[in-house]
């Protein structure tokens, strides 16, 4: 099965908007990693990394006796994830290149497998699942954050983002992935027999100045006219979509719901 490109790309502006990212769901992040039992000498794999962040914050779980390996396709960001690791002198950081489905992954050797907003953008989550469960330790944990992509809204209501979560949804389809995949991961782990311990949906919500709103306005002001560009919505729509964001930014009694990302953690 051959991986389509990554559907958002890879670029400088597109590491900035993760690591924004990163910052505003840091906190629901971290609350979610609390729950992992990562201890002093826990080997740790972050798959689809990114440049790093999560691989970054879970050195300081694990200790100098503990492993994170970043596991991550794009170039760009292994190098990111590999400069942080030598300046920084962290030889208990390792970062491999490739995808899930087609890294080396050591057999029953993980403590913990994490993954965020990886898993909606794979053509086979079955596969990456079942390679990720491979390389998991007997009684170690198994982590998704990721998409059941419904609850999006700007309100007041009335204009062309209304139908922004369909174009997202599309979006994430045309490149190959689910973004329901959260609300078919528990059936995934039923069927392969791992135990789900925890499954919580999270959101964030907030007005033009928020965290959510700001990360939503890096998103949408790049990403729609790559909607557009890919066919997947007319220029059109897509200008009176992001006219409508823009319109909303200007007022402060506006209101962005972000899309519910699931939480859900299971044990081997
Ligand atoms: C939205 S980013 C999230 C990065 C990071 N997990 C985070 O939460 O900051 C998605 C990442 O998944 C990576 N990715 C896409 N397909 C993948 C695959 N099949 N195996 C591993 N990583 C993949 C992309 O290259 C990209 O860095």
């Amino acid at each position: 099965m051959a991986n389509k490109d990554y559907v958002l790309g890879v670029s400088d502006y597109e590491l900035n908007r993760l690591k924004f990212q990163h910052g505003v769901w840091k906190e629901i992040t971290d609350t979610f990693l609390d729950k992992l039992d990562i201890t002093n000498g826990s080997k740790i794999l972050d798959a689809g990394a990114g440049p790093g962040f999560v691989a970054m914050d879970l050195l300081g779980r694990v200790g100098t006796t503990g492993e994170i390996t970043a596991l991550e396709p794009s170039e760009m960001y292994v190098n990111y994830a590999r400069d942080y690791a030598k300046e920084n002198n962290i030889p208990n950081m390792k970062v491999v290149h490739g995808t899930v489905e087609t890294a080396e992954l050591p057999r029953e050797y993980y403590d913990v497998i994490f993954a965020r907003w990886v898993i909606s953008f794979v053509p086979d989550a079955d596969t990456f699942l079942e390679k990720l469960f491979a390389s998991l330790k007997p009684g170690g944990i198994i982590a998704f954050m990721d998409y059941a992509y419904e609850g999006l809204a700007l309100f007041p209501k009335g204009g062309a983002f209304d139908k922004m979560a369909d174009a997202v949804r599309a979006y994430w389809v045309h490149g190959g992935g689910d973004p329901y995949i959260g609300a078919r991961l528990p059936k995934m782990f039923r069927e392969r027999n791992i135990d789900m311990k925890e499954y919580y949906p999270v959101a964030q919500c907030g007005g033009p100045s928020s965290g959510v709103f700001q990360w939503a306005d890096k998103f949408f002001t790049v990403h729609i006219q790559q909607m557009v560009d890919l066919g997947i919505i007319s220029q059109n729509n897509g200008d009176a979509m992001l006219a409508d964001w823009n319109a909303h930014k200007q007022n402060k009694d506006s209101v962005f719901i972000s899309p519910t990302i699931t939480v859900i953690l299971g044990k081997k």
